[in-house]
């Protein structure tokens, strides 16, 4: 190669080279040429420090651990891509909760059968009055708020179980189109005749609060278990024996319990009563998260509603059964309110006694 020709190769280069330069500052906009990005990018860093294809494994361990961004839209609870405490909901709701409910239910129904099989009906144990007198029990208002409250606690309890047993139980007799039909008309009951419900529990507690305190005879009275499983043994009692203020008491504590966590369930994000029940709870030695989702809110209310539901469907069974068949002349005390006037002297001794005293001789009333 001659001289020339060395010096117009290297004149080429050196042009090239200017070009070059000159094209990338002018798509970087540096004349310094920033390289560190190019650089990063070779390392698997993209600009901006996501992470790019680094750690695939690591963002979406992070996206399944719950990791909450920030969103514009108003719902902001779709900043958390996956909720994960969903699985342990589903598992608990649909595993645990379930099975020990439906047993819990089944074993109410098989001990009231046992318990009517063994004690039978139990009887007035001196007969009906013989003159047929009798002694008002409820009055109207009390009565209209029995079956208030009864009526619309029957219609929650059995579309409360068809949400919760429903799939299993009548969707195979039903086949999926009525099971749909009867689910989305149940589910419309359950939440509007809800408000009927609170009104029977508020009216119930104003009415029959004050004879519902409990007291030393109360102990007495379930020392021997009320009688109920003795023939001839009637502990005396006011107005509400011991096993009728704890069906009082259950009524209304676990009423306010569903009502709140029905609420809740109506309203999420309006009406969230864990955080706050959790701080009282903490404040009591236990450890308990009181920062929640609505999210988390609502399936703990789901959880607490499906429970206390159960507990006093169970608790109403055998309510309803000493009410009815359990018991002679028990189901006149809320259908006419006159009950037999021997049939209150036995099961309520004291209340007899406290009426007898009255003006207007106990508002008793002879045979018709
Ligand atoms: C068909 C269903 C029902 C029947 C046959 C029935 C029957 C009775 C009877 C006979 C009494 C009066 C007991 C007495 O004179 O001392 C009574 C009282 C009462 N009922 Fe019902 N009841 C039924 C459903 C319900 C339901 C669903 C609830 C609440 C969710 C309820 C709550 C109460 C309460 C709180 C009392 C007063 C306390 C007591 O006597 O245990 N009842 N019921």
């Amino acid at each position: 190669m001659t001289w020339s020709n060395i010096r117009k190769l290297a004149g080429a280069l050196a042009l090239s080279l200017m070009v070059a330069y000159g094209g990338a500052a002018a798509l970087t906009g540096s004349p310094a040429l920033d390289v560190a990005q190019a650089q990063a990018q070779t390392g698997g860093q993209v600009p901006g420090g996501a992470s790019g294809a680094l750690s695939q494994s690591e963002m979406w361990r992070a996206v399944r651990g719950g990791i909450t961004g920030t969103v514009s839209i108003p719902d902001k609870q779709a900043g958390q891509l996956v909720q994960s405490d969903g699985d342990v909901w589903r598992a608990a709701k649909n595993g645990p909760l379930s099975q020990f409910g439906g047993i819990f239910l089944l074993v109410s129904i098989i001990a009231i059968a046992a318990f009517y099989l063994i004690r039978g009906k139990i009887r007035i144990e001196h007969g009906p009055d013989p003159q047929g007198r009798t002694i008002e029990r409820f009055n109207a208002l009390e009565r209209a708020t029995h079956w208030l409250t009864a009526s619309s606690f029957i219609v929650l309890g059995l579309t409360g179980l068809n949400v919760s047993y429903g799939r299993y139980v009548l969707k195979p007799i039903l086949g999926p189109d009525a099971f749909a039909a009867l689910t989305y008309y149940g589910k419309l009951a359950h939440n509007y005749i809800a408000f009927a419900f609170i009104l029977g529990i508020v009216m119930m507690f104003f009415l029959w609060v004050r004879h519902n305190i409990p007291g030393w005879r109360d102990v007495k009275w379930l020392a021997v278990g009320g009688g109920l499983f003795t023939k001839g043994v009637h502990p005396e009692s006011p107005r509400f024996n011991a096993g009728q203020k704890i069906v009082f008491w259950l009524v209304i504590l676990g009423g306010a319990s569903l009502t709140l966590s029905g609420l809740a369930l109506m309203f999420p994000g309006d009406i969230q009563p864990w955080a706050g029940t959790f701080a009282i709870l903490n404040k009591l030695g236990a450890s308990l998260p009181t920062s929640l989702s609505i999210l988390q809110e609502t399936q703990l209310s789901v959880l607490w509603h499906s429970l206390v539901g159960l507990v006093m469907i169970g608790a109403i069974i055998g309510h309803i059964y000493i009410g009815s068949l359990g018991m002679e002349g028990a189901i006149d005390a809320v259908a006419s309110g006159q009950v037999d006037l021997n049939w209150a002297k036995e099961h309520h001794s004291l209340w007899v006694e406290e009426e007898m005293t009255k003006g207007d001789a106990g508002r008793t009333q002879p045979a018709a």
